[in-house]
């Protein structure tokens, strides 16, 4: 029987310890502030938008959100990212994706203050994930690492299996795990679309992270006895038995792959969380930045 990791709690936890740090930025006259854009109707969008709000003002953080219609011209983007880039009330700028299609989503992304980018989306934060430096780390990818890390989990020394190469997940955690250092220290696998027999990759793994937004993907003949498995995708497949007419489900197909793992996080209640409790850790970073308490957040 695998442990399954509960990302929901560890994420509580996380924003428990948060919750200590915005008191002491309090009591110095600094509230960490989150402005986030969010931009049409996109229905997930506006679930995860709303839960952004509600987890940063249930630790003391200030959190604006600004919507605009799915005709919202460029122009008018780009005049308000500037607004929130130059007040001094935010600390962290999260423009909501995906974006409609007129808009340029990587144009976007780059007029963010780099200093603002608690999403680690800018390419100077990548850049500084690249070379080890300190600076913003995509939510999601910390929150992989952090969850690993917090179960006890070691990726020293392991070959690590990522499927997916997308700029927000794995590309990044690729560079995050390949780091020197705790929580790092891996070989590093990345599959994609146009790897052939993706599944001769896999079945070498010692963790493998599924970040391949396709439903179910990772099926139990694809990984080895004892992996670790880690389960990035949310995805809706159509359920009429359900009152919504859908349910969530991962990028793991949960039942054949779980006999066979040592460990494995849930869809829901295994990522999901993480990722948002990394916002606000980038927040509560870049405020106390503003004020000379300014060492990396130790959260593992
Ligand atoms: N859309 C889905 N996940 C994310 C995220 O972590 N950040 C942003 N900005 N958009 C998203």
């Amino acid at each position: 029987m695998a442990i399954i990791i509960d990302g929901k709690k560890t994420a509580q936890e996380i924003r428990a310890k948060l919750k200590i740090r915005v008191e002491k930025l309090r009591e110095k006259g600094i509230t960490p502030g989150l402005s986030v854009t969010l931009v049409g109707e996109n229905a997930a969008s506006k679930v995860y938008v709303s839960s952004k709000d509600a987890a940063a003002r249930e630790i003391g953080m200030s959190s604006w959100t600004h919507k605009f219609p799915s005709d919202v011209s460029e122009i008018e983007l780009r005049e308000h990212l500037r607004c929130q880039n130059s007040d001094p009330a935010v600390h962290g700028i999260l423009l909501q994706l995906p974006l409609p299609s007129h808009l340029p989503e990587e144009h976007l992304l780059n007029l963010i203050a780099a200093e603002k980018d608690v999403d680690g989306f800018h390419p100077v934060s990548l850049g500084n994930l690249m070379l080890g430096r300190p600076g913003f780390k995509p939510c999601t990818p910390w929150g992989v690492q952090v969850l690993l890390n917090r179960y006890g989990i070691s990726t020293r020394g392991k070959h690590v299996v990522i499927v997916g190469r997308s700029n927000i997940v794995g590309k990044p955690l690729a560079n995050l795990f390949m780091q020197k250092g705790e929580g790092a220290d891996a070989t590093v696998t990345v599959c994609h679309s146009a790897t052939p027999d993706l599944a001769q990759f896999t079945r070498q793994a010692d963790i493998v992270v599924a970040a391949i937004g396709c439903a179910e993907f990772i099926r139990g003949d694809m990984v080895k006895d004892g992996v670790v498995v880690v389960d990035v995708g949310i995805n809706r497949v159509e359920d009429s038995s359900s009152p919504k007419g859908y349910r969530l489900c991962g990028d793991v197909h949960f039942s054949s792959v779980e006999p066979k793992a040592s460990a494995i996080t849930p869809v829901p209640g295994g990522v999901g969380p993480m990722t948002i409790a990394m916002l606000l850790a980038n927040t509560v970073w870049s405020a106390e930045s503003k004020t000379g308490i300014s060492g990396p957040i130790d959260l593992f």
